[in-house]
């Protein structure tokens, strides 16, 4: 069975979530026909850098978009001419897909530049592809760069990367620069929703939002993760079943010990970290969890404006919560609880218990 990922990789500019000016920009390069010699997409992974740059070449060298020019001015691929579909197919000989962190090195780049010597064959463009382009050698970055300052009229380069800052300034230079920026969780549950519903599965709204918060603004990894839930259990997917494949704490879990911790409440603490325990929980990861949601209680007591920005990352419903935390606590008491349990963290590492030292952690600061 294909995963997700690949069976839901949308194939128009429509079907692709957020980087909206990004997008407006390339179309009108198409409408426009001022498409660039060579681009630069960066930003985390599974954003949508490769899906945009194939979705690119589609469009600038579809068929139906040469032959109708009512259709061109849409500035989309028609998915169905031979381009198109060899494209979809990958099999389309004037697209060049290179991964740089398998093929680092000079002679790499020579047999590329070889390869676009030549005119396309039934494109209008060869278009290049080249991913993790941070991870080429200086040398085959040298070679690279001789080609972008003289690149040949009938290509177009486009360089992915996850690392902008190790990609020398001298390629930066030569390129268009596209950010792409991590999706939002509602954006994220949005596409969720829709591979859900196309793939009639079940799946709570809670768990929903604990995927698309798990895959930390990655559309990648949140339909992994959806794959995963698919693959490993039978039945709806609900936040236990996440809880015992992902090894990872639920909120309304977190939710409580934080809460539990906030009130001060040793005894409530200690027996309810315990029933976590033996439900067999990671507990290095709720550590941090923990630490997480007091610093977020903490940063929006000190700024409640924060309120806005976290609304983009988390569900309404925990954004509720950790307003109602943000007034309960006291600030110094909880800085010197998130210090304890970041030590804590840490000496968890090497210790076999690890449930020891944030025992000790929180009875050495709570109750009094
Ligand atoms: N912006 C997006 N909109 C919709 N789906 C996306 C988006 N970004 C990523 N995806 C999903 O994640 C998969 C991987 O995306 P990809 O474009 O390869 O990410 P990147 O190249 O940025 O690492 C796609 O097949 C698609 O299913
Ligand atoms: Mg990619
Ligand atoms: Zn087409």
């Amino acid at each position: 069975m294909a995963t997700l990922y690949r069976t839901y990789r949308p194939q128009t500019f429509d079907e692709v979530i957020g980087q909206e000016s990004t997008l407006t920009i390339l179309k009108n390069a198409l409408l426009q026909e001022t498409v660039a010699h060579a681009y630069l997409f960066y930003g985390p992974r599974g954003t949508g850098k490769t899906t945009t740059a194939r979705i690119f070449a589609k469009t600038l060298n579809c068929l139906t978009r040469q032959a109708d020019v009512q259709f061109k001015k849409k500035s989309i691929p028609c998915n169905t001419c031979e381009v198109c579909r060899a494209i979809d197919a990958r099999h389309a000989l004037d697209i060049v897909e290179i991964d740089a962190a398998s093929h680092r090195g000079i002679d790499d780049i020579r047999e590329l530049q070889d390869t676009v010597s030549s005119l396309p064959s039934l494109c209008r463009k060869k278009i290049v592809i080249i991913d993790e382009v941070h991870m080429l050698t200086s040398q085959a970055f040298n070679a690279l760069l001789k080609t972008l300052e003289e690149p040949p009229e009938h290509v177009v380069f486009i360089l992915a990367t996850t690392e902008y800052e190790k990609v020398p300034a001298t390629i930066v230079s030569r390129t268009q620069r596209f950010h792409f920026r991590r999706l939002t969780l509602q954006e994220i549950r949005k596409k969720l929703s829709l591979v859900i519903e196309k793939e009639s599965l079940t799946c709570d709204d809670d768990a929903l939002s604990m995927i698309a918060f798990l895959a930390d603004g990655s559309l990648r990894d949140a339909e992994s993760l959806l794959d995963q839930m698919v693959h490993l259990q039978k039945g709806p997917i609900t936040t236990e079943a996440i809880e015992k494949i992902m090894g990872r704490v639920d909120f309304a879990k977190i939710v409580t010990l934080s809460e539990h911790i906030i009130h001060n409440d040793l005894k409530q603490t200690l027996s309810f970290l315990h029933e976590i325990q033996q439900q067999g929980h990671n507990i290095p990861q709720l550590t941090k969890d923990v630490i997480n949601h007091l610093r977020f209680t903490l940063s929006l007591k000190s700024n409640p404006q924060l309120e806005e920005l976290f609304s983009k990352e988390l569900t309404p419903q925990y954004l509720e919560v950790l307003k109602k935390h943000a007034q309960e606590i006291e600030t110094e008491k909880t800085i010197r609880i998130i210090q304890a349990l970041i030590t804590a963290h840490a000496q968890m590492k090497t210790i076999s218990l690890p449930a020891l030292p944030l025992e000790l952690a929180l009875i050495e600061h709570l109750g009094n």
